[in-house]
C-alpha cells in the first residue's frame, strides 16, 4: 500500500469553527457494549476512523448486524445487540489493524467466550506488549497463547472464568477495560485497583447500558452474570484530536479557533491543565452533559507560552497528548521537563524517541531520558521528519510546522486515518497549508485552501 506524506507551510491567523473527529475511546466501547447488549443500540457521531471500523468489522465477523445511516448528514450506526451469550465464532482471525484499544478490549471480551479466537494486528500493533492483559486474564482462568507476549493472540474457548481482585501494575485504561469486559461473564466479583486515575469511559458506559458497576476511589467493582440493555450513545468530539487544533491556535500568531462539542471528561483534561500552566488562553463555553459525558465548546486564542514541569500524574491524564504538548513546549519560552512518561514508549511508536528525534531534526534542543525528556523552547527550522507511521506524531509535527522558518515535510502519515480521517480537510478550513503526496507513487492532493 502506498504511503502518504505531508508538506506543511508556516501559517498565522488560523480561524474558524470546527467539530473535530469523534472520540475514539467512546466509539470503540459503544460498539463493543452495543454488540453484547439486548436490543438495538444507536450510536450518533461514531468515529469513522480505521481503528473503530476495525472494531465494527470484528463484531460483524461474530454475527452482529451493524448498519450505518447518515439521515441527518452525520453518520449514525445501529448495532443489533446479540446479548451476552450471542456472539458467534468468527471464521478467521480478527484483524484489529493499528488499534491497541480494540485489541486489548476485544481480547478481554474474547477470553470469556465459549469459542476460540485469534486476534492479529498490523506491524506496529504486533510489537506492542500484551502480557499486561494476558497475565490478569490468565488469573481469571483464560487460556491465551502468544509469541513472547505480543500479538497475535490465540485465545482458547473459555472454561468458566472467575472474578479476581487485581491491582494494575501500570496505569492503563485499556488493561482495566480488558479485565472488566472479561469479568462480565466471570463467576463472582472482580475488583480492579488503579495505581493512578485513567479514563473511565468503560465504567461510565457500562452503567449507561444498565450494568451494575460501582466505583469507589481507585477501585472499580463488578459482578459477572448481569446483562446489558441497548442504549443511545451520542459520541462527543475527541479532546485528543482537538489537541492538535488547540496547540495550533495557541502557537500560530493572531489565531482564534472555536472547537465544538469536545468531551471534557476530567480523566481526559490533563492537556488543558498543562497548557493553562503554560499560559494558554483556552475558554470553555456552553458546558453541558451529552449521554453521560461532559462536553463544552473550546475557544482558543494565540498565547505566549512558557515552559513547565509535567509529572507522571499529569501524563496519565494526557497520555495521548504528550506529542503535541511537546510541540507547544518547543514553541514556548524556557524549559519544559516531562517525567513519568515511560508508557509513551509502548504506544503506536516509541513516542519519547519519535518526538525527541523530530524536534531535534527541526532544530529544537531536547534531552531524552528513559521516562521523558527536557525540551528547550526555540525556533523550528524547516526540514523533514519521519512520523514512524504514528498518527499522533504526524499531526503534532503538522502543528509544529506552523511556526517553522519554512516547509516541514512529514513522512509516513497514512495512519492519520486511524483516528482523524478528515484532519487535513479541517486543517485547511482553519488556514493551515498542508499538501499531501504519496512520494511519487501517483495521485497527489492538497489539504490547503490557498
Ligand atoms: C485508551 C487508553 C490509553 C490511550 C489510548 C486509548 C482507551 O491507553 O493511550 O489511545 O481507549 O482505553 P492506555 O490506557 O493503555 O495507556
Amino acid at each position: 500500500m502506498s504511503d502518504m506524506h505531508f508538506t506543511v507551510l508556516p501559517s498565522r491567523g488560523l480561524s474558524g469553527r470546527l467539530r473535530v473527529a469523534s472520540d475514539k475511546s467512546i466509539s470503540h466501547r459503544s460498539v463493543i457494549l452495543g454488540a453484547i447488549a439486548d436490543g438495538t443500540t444507536r450510536i450518533e457521531n461514531l468515529l469513522e476512523g480505521e481503528d473503530v471500523l476495525a472494531t465494527v468489522d470484528a463484531f460483524r465477523k461474530m454475527g452482529v448486524e451493524i448498519d450505518r445511516d447518515d439521515r441527518e448528514g452525520q453518520p449514525a450506526y445501529t448495532v443489533n445487540g446479540v446479548g451476552m451469550d450471542g456472539l458467534r465464532p468468527p471464521d478467521g482471525p480478527l484483524d484489529l489493524g493499528n488499534s491497541g484499544t480494540a485489541f486489548r478490549l476485544i481480547a478481554g471480551l474474547m477470553s470469556a467466550q465459549p469459542f476460540a479466537s485469534t486476534l492479529v494486528g498490523d506491524e506496529s500493533l504486533s510489537k506492542r506488549p500484551m502480557s499486561r492483559i494476558i497475565e490478569p486474564l490468565a488469573k481469571m482462568g483464560a487460556r491465551i497463547d502468544s509469541s513472547d507476549g505480543r500479538p497475535p493472540l490465540r485465545i482458547a474457548a473459555a472454561d468458566g472464568l472467575c472474578g479476581i481482585r487485581y491491582r494494575l501494575p501500570v496505569a492503563s485504561a485499556q488493561v482495566k477495560s480488558a479485565i472488566l469486559l472479561a469479568a462480565l461473564k466471570a463467576d463472582g466479583e472482580t475488583v480492579v485497583v488503579e495505581p493512578r486515575a485513567t479514563r473511565d469511559h468503560t465504567e461510565t458506559l457500562l452503567a449507561g447500558f444498565g450494568y451494575p458497576v460501582s466505583v469507589s476511589g481507585p477501585e472499580i467493582r463488578l459482578e459477572g452474570g448481569h446483562s446489558l440493555t441497548a442504549a443511545r450513545v451520542e459520541v462527543p468530539a475527541d479532546l485528543s484530536s482537538a489537541a492538535f487544533f488547540i496547540v495550533a491556535a495557541l502557537i500560530a500568531p493572531d489565531s482564534r479557533l472555536r472547537l465544538d462539542s469536545v468531551g471534557i471528561n476530567p480523566r481526559r483534561t490533563g492537556i488543558l491543565d498543562i497548557l493553562e500552566r503554560m499560559g494558554a488562553d483556552i475558554r470553555l463555553e456552553n458546558r453541558r452533559w451529552q449521554g453521560g459525558e461532559a462536553v463544552a465548546d473550546l475557544v482558543v486564542s494565540s498565547s505566549e507560552l512558557a515552559g513547565c514541569d509535567i509529572s507522571g500524574a499529569d501524563v496519565a491524564l494526557a497520555i495521548d497528548e504528550i506529542p503535541v504538548i511537546s510541540v507547544a513546549a518547543a514553541a514556548a519560552k524556557g524549559e519544559t521537563v516531562i517525567h513519568g512518561a515511560e508508557e509513551l514508549r509502548v504506544k503506536e511508536s516509541d513516542r519519547i524517541s519519535t518526538v525527541a528525534q523530530g524536534l531535534e531534526r527541526l532544530g529544537i534542543g531536547v534531552r531524552e531520558r528513559p521516562d521523558g525528556m527536557t525540551i528547550r523552547g526555540g525556533r523550528f527550522h524547516p526540514g523533514e521528519i519521519d512520523s514512524h507511521g504514528d498518527h499522533r506524531i504526524a499531526m503534532a509535527f503538522s502543528v509544529a510546522a506552523l511556526v517553522a522558518g519554512g516547509p516541514v515535510r512529514i513522512r509516513n502519515c497514512r495512519n492519520v486515518a486511524t483516528s482523524f480521517p478528515n484532519f487535513t480537510d479541517l486543517a485547511a478550513e482553519t488556514g493551515m497549508r498542508i499538501s499531501v503526496d504519496d512520494g511519487g507513487a501517483g495521485g497527489a492532493g492538497s489539504g490547503s485552501r490557498d
